[in-house]
């Protein structure tokens, strides 16, 4: 027998197994074999695939394959469903969530076994972290439902909603989609990953059980084919999707144009930085949960460790000691530290990333202990010396493999962290608040962890920037992903009185503003070359004599980078007055001035998104004072432009900007309340560089509506005006140059709108675009965004700019912004 001495000489953990019965139990009941959860209960199993336990390499049940029928199905009793949970109101919706909390903890035994099978990971984590905050989503979620009418005035669920969710957290992501939906009064179809479909199915019955109408969940299982029918299906009013930035591509190509609201939570290559002042100690604990978590498979895993130089070497000498620790084997093991990876598949995926790394040159190291040769396992893995720009730097392993880098001072260190594609979070560790804090909102991501990592709450939003994709889930930013605001109705008359789209209707005949546009669009791009300017301004001098109207020639230029520029392409636009006549010419920018105008933007950006909301606001009400200065003027320019009311343009102009002067400083980010010793700031952070495309009617107040509360909040812009009357905006560039904002932070280019925000949307170095244009120009520019996965904001519906409802408001601010949460731990 073993002496209590010798254990305490070697610390061998025993085996503590936890058993495998409520969960075989569970299967047994069913025979293995399951169908859809559609309309409250389970249809005939159907083209059934294998569901596997990656641990014991060992096949545990039958799932269907959902079919585009099965989609059908599954959408029509979601729709079915949902004038009832609508009419519920957010007090009965909230009685449900709270009973979806109750009953996910009373199963939660079983729900943590099932997920260890059907995943692999271990019985420690699913049993203290996924489950847990299951219950913990569905509990916050209850009061978000509670708070509705209140806390969300004037906004409604967004309808039917499709969710794709991935294996690597099964039920915990359908907790984070399923719990803000069913709040928003959305109901629901949604695909768990075909790796693991079992805890979805099982939690659909429950949810029954406890009362939720049928109808209302839906759970459809399936492979790739049966997510993208979903992604096709017209009824559907948006789409959530968590998974690969490959996938999220071709979802965002997918229902471009469709008016189907998206929001995508992609992969990452997170930051892990330590500075030399670090305790090394948390630090090697904190690696541990960074990357051997779950196995690594997990989004926002700190992938890549960046290290100050100075401490490197004692770091890895700490954590090769701590990595001979860990345990990995059997995930219903209560004492492993590691289970199996998901699928022979990923397995295999790993491995051949890891070779890649060996033969591009970096320092690789795995402990000495045997990993198991039965089932999917994969031991911790650190590659130190890894070149920057090497594969493994850069693509998501997915997987328990740690990339080591160093740097020398904190800017390195950014310029390192930065260096991806993607931006979903990091984690920094220092001594010393005053570094931590200067460091976190230099880096591009949606969580920042100080001296902690791999922290999730549902009171934070939790979501990405770049590549790494957007929308938020959790907290109240999360809530808006399943909610709507109606627009251009409240005022939609007012928008044709603003005479700009009831003008365009008279001219061409068209009923509807939104076709109308389009058509006023094309009829302004005749081409002039600039030989016949001269012509085109004696003419113009003519008709100005004639009428005695106050027509002004002039060819506009474009504006960049706080200088008046002419047209690459040497072209110019003829520009009539609403009446016909011709009023001016403007450039007909191309693809050359649109990256010279984000260039411009670039180099503006850092400076006005470092200034003080203060600073920006003064600036804000500085243009409003110069406008207000030239009133008659503009007035006048826009009479003859629209034939509308010019005057009204412009105050409501002028009183716009003073709303965005109100909230420069004013747009404040949150402290959440999230479970620990510490708080989580959600900072709202500007965009970037943004692309504006303004809408033809109102050309100054449109522009100004939207260019506005774009860099009040730090972004610059590149702004492409009213294609039929675009004089306004270019007559503002004076108005601009006159009013201390710095170069670069308004950029305008003149010419034709939809090829111009095509160029925008692809170019990669644009962070977001807005459009305001045609339905075409919608989908064109969703299209081309998903090259860099850039956010964008497009409609093809009129909106009343004159009512401060639909015109002005938080909803613009959030479009212009983007929430980072940084978790700040406190105490000793
Ligand atoms: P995936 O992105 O293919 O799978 C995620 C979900 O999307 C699954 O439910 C899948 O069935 C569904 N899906 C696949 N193709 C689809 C399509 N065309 N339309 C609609 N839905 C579709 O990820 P996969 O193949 O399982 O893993 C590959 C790599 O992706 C991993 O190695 C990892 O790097 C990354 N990944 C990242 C995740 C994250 O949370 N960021 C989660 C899962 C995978
Ligand atoms: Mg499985």
């Amino acid at each position: 027998m073993t002496s209590v001495r010798e254990i305490f000489e070697t610390m061998e953990y025993g085996p503590a197994p936890e058993s495998p019965k409520p969960a075989q139990a569970w299967l047994d009941e069913h025979d293995g074999r399951f169908g859809h959860f559609i309309g409250g209960k389970f249809t005939k199993p159907s083209a059934t695939f294998e569901v596997l336990d990656p641990a014991m390499s060992k096949h545990i049940a039958d799932v269907s394959e959902g079919s585009k029928k099965d989609v059908d199905a599954a959408v029509k009793a979601a729709r079915q469903a949902l004038p009832a949970w609508q009419a519920l109101g957010g007090h009965g919706r909230a009685r449900h969530l709270y009973a979806l909390a109750r009953i996910v903890q009373r199963n939660s035994r079983l729900l943590a076994v099932l997920e260890s099978m059907d995943n692999g990971k271990s019985i420690r984590e699913t049993r203290d972290l996924d489950i847990p905050l299951v219950a913990r989503h569905f509990y916050h979620h209850a009061g978000w439902a509670q708070l509705l009418d209140t806390e969300f005035a004037g906004y409604h669920g967004a309808g039917v909603v499709g969710q794709i969710i991935p294996w690597n957290f099964p039920l915990l992501m359908l907790a984070w989609k399923v719990a803000p939906a069913l709040a928003a009064g959305c109901t629901i179809v949604i695909k768990p990953a075909e790796f693991t479909p079992l805890t979805a199915l099982c939690f659909a019955e429950l949810a029954a059980q406890a009362g939720l109408p049928a109808g209302v969940l839906n759970v459809l299982t399936g492979d790739g084919d049966t997510g993208a029918a979903m992604v096709a299906h017209d009824d559907i009013d948006k789409i959530a999707f968590t998974g690969s930035t490959e996938v999220g591509r071709i979802i965002r190509r997918a229902t471009a144009g469709s008016g189907k609201k998206l929001s995508l939570e992609l992969g990452g290559k997170s930051p892990f930085i330590v500075f030399d002042d670090a305790d090394l100690d948390s630090v090697v604990e904190g690696v541990v949960d960074a990357i051997w978590f779950n196995q690594g498979q997990v989004c926002c895993a700190g992938s890549r460790l960046l290290v100050q130089e100075g401490i490197a070497d004692r770091l890895y000498d700490k954590l090769r000691a701590r990595m001979e620790t860990l345990r990995l084997g059997s995930p219903l093991d209560k004492a492993v530290d590691m289970g199996a990876i998901v699928a022979p598949v990923q397995l295999e995926r790993i491995r051949t990333l890891v070779e890649q790394g060996k033969q591009e040159g970096a320092d690789f190291w795995q402990p000495t202990w045997a990993c198991p040769t039965e089932g999917c396992f994969y031991p911790p893995t650190l590659f130190t010396n890894v070149a920057p720009s090497s594969t493994i730097a850069q693509v998501e392993i997915f997987g328990p493999v740690l990339v080591a880098m160093t740097f020398r001072t904190p800017s390195e260190a950014v310029a390192l962290a930065n260096n991806t594609p993607y931006g979903l979070a990091a984690s920094v560790w220092s001594e010393s608040i005053n570094l931590a804090l200067d460091v976190a909102p230099k880096i591009k991501a949606g969580v920042v962890w100080i001296n902690s990592t791999n922290l999730f709450d549902a009171a934070a939003g939790f979501g990405g920037y770049r590549e790494s994709g957007f929308g938020r889930e959790g907290g109240r930013e999360g809530m808006y992903e399943y909610l709507k605001k109606e627009v251009g109705r409240s005022g939609g008359r007012e928008v044709a009185n603003g005479k700009g789209a009831a003008r365009k209707s008279s001219r061409t005949g068209a009923s509807s503003s939104v076709s109308s546009r389009a058509s006023a669009a094309s009829s302004v791009s005749s081409r002039t070359s600039e030989a016949r300017v001269g012509t085109s301004r004696k003419r113009a001098a003519e008709l100005d004599d004639a009428d005695r109207s106050p027509l002004v020639d002039r060819t506009a230029k474009m504006y960049i980078g706080g200088k008046q520029a002419r047209p690459d392409s040497g072209y110019s636009m003829r520009i009539d007055a609403h009446d016909g006549r011709l009023l001016g010419e403007v450039g007909e920018g191309n693809r050359k001035d649109i990256r010279n105008a984000v260039e411009a933007a670039h180099a503006a950006l850092g400076g006005w998104s470092k200034s003080t909301g203060h600073a920006r606001a003064q600036i804000l009400y500085y243009i409003a004072e110069n406008l207000a200065a030239r009133r008659d003027e503009f007035a006048r320019r826009l009479g003859a432009l629209t034939g509308g009311d010019g005057e009204a343009e412009v105050d409501a102009c002028v009183e716009r900007l003073f709303t965005y002067g109100a909230w420069a400083d004013k747009y404040d980010g949150q402290v959440h309340q999230v479970p620990l010793r510490g708080v989580a700031l959600a900072m709202n952070e500007p965009i970037g560089v943004i692309g504006v495309v303004c809408p033809e009617e109102q050309p100054l107040l449109g522009f100004i509506s939207l260019v506005a509360p774009a860099i009040c909040v730090g972004n610059t812009v590149v702004a492409v005006p009213s294609e039929s009357a675009p004089l306004a905006a270019t007559d503002f560039y004076q108005v601009l140059e006159t009013s201390d904002v710095p170069d670069g932070v308004i950029n305008i280019v003149t010419g034709p709108k939809d090829s111009l925000a095509k160029t925008l949307a692809e170019h990669d170095d644009v962070d977001a675009v807005w459009y305001f244009g045609t339905a075409e120009g919608v989908k064109a520019v969703e299209t081309a965004s998903a090259g860099n996965m850039k956010r964008t904001w497009c409609e093809s519906a009129p909106r009343a700019w004159m009512d401060r409802g639909d015109g002005e408001g938080r909803a613009y601010l959030r479009e212009a912004t983007q929430v980072k949460n940084i978790w700040i731990p406190y105490g000793e």
